[in-house]
């Protein structure tokens, strides 16, 4: 909860019930749709129809077969119980309201149960350019898209593995700083890949490249620099240099990766269980995404 005066509506950083619930410890909680203010309506409405004409023209097709997949439009934030009425029709993801960051444990382990975490409050009205905490423009319209696909949503899926694998390899050493130094490099190199494919990958399309990372699909000002500006390296693929890559969360992304298909993106995700078990991920440079000590405890405390 921020320092800003509690707002009885659902703005992210001042709603008085997400608020209640942070400090109850509640970390999945309800959606009460009639707490939505007419501003966190014109919010959603403003957010959506600016951003049509950019994901017509940069989105994955995919993404756009999603959105209509899932119902969403323009006129009205989403009710997360018919957007998981109509996905379930699609894959095997279900998604479910929670009252702010989790843990990248707890949200690694929910991936792997094919559920997907959403915040459910709306950015306020003067921050729709940009805002560094995801809302559910960024989860709700920018990420379940392509968990309509089940391509993507087993990639997605596997991610959830990777943690679950980093944590069996590493509870298994007795020497506990050593684990939890080796838990820290697994993961750090587990978040940089998902960062560079599921929150800012780029794919090839029949039409050219399109993006389909949700970072870049929520970001009115970063869609199209990423896919125009001379200023962005655009390379194919590569999991050894997205694992070592280090991330900026403060600015554009000047680099980013292209997928050819999503078989590729499961493909590749095996590749990095793979690696961690054969050692590969023990020594990662350091950097973002960097995890606390409790956040190692809770890896190694799960096998
Ligand atoms: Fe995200």
């Amino acid at each position: 909860m921020s320092n800003l005066s509690p707002t009885s509506d659902l703005t992210t950083g001042t709603s008085e019930y997400v608020g209640e619930q942070q400090a109850a410890g509640a970390m999945q909680i309800s959606q009460p749709y009639e707490l939505y203010s007419q501003e966190n309506q014109a919010t959603w409405t403003r957010l959506y129809t600016r951003m049509e004409p950019l994901w017509q023209q940069y989105g994955a097709p995919a993404f756009l077969e999603g959105r209509k997949k899932l119902g969403l439009h323009a006129d009205a934030i989403p009710r997360l119980e018919e957007v998981n009425a109509r996905l379930s029709q699609c894959s095997r993801y279900h998604a479910f309201a929670v009252s702010g960051f989790l843990s990248s444990f707890a949200f690694f382990d929910s991936l792997s149960r094919w559920e997907f975490p959403t915040t459910i409050t709306v950015r306020p009205a003067k921050t729709a350019d940009y805002l560094p905490e995801p809302d559910i423009f960024h989860d709700v319209g920018g990420h379940l898209p392509l968990h309509t696909l089940p391509e993507f949503a087993a990639a997605l899926q596997r991610f959830g593995m990777c943690a679950h694998a980093a944590a069996e390899i590493c509870s298994h050493l007795t020497d506990r700083a050593e684990a939890r130094r080796r838990v820290k490099s697994m993961v750090r190199g587990i978040a940089r890949a998902f960062w560079f494919t599921i929150e800012f990958g780029l794919i090839r399309s029949p039409a050219g490249l399109r993006a389909y990372g949700s970072g870049l699909l929520s970001s009115f000002g970063e869609l199209q620099y990423a896919l125009d500006s001379p200023e962005v390296w655009r390379v194919p693929f590569q999991l050894e240099w997205s694992i070592q890559a280090c991330v900026d969360y403060s600015r554009y992304q000047c680099l980013l990766f292209v997928i050819e298909s999503f078989d590729q993106l499961f493909a590749e995700i095996g590749k990095l269980e793979q690696w961690m078990k054969d050692g590969r991920l023990n020594n990662l440079t350091g950097g973002e995404r960097e995890i606390s000590d409790e956040e190692a405890d809770l890896y190694l405390k799960l096998a």
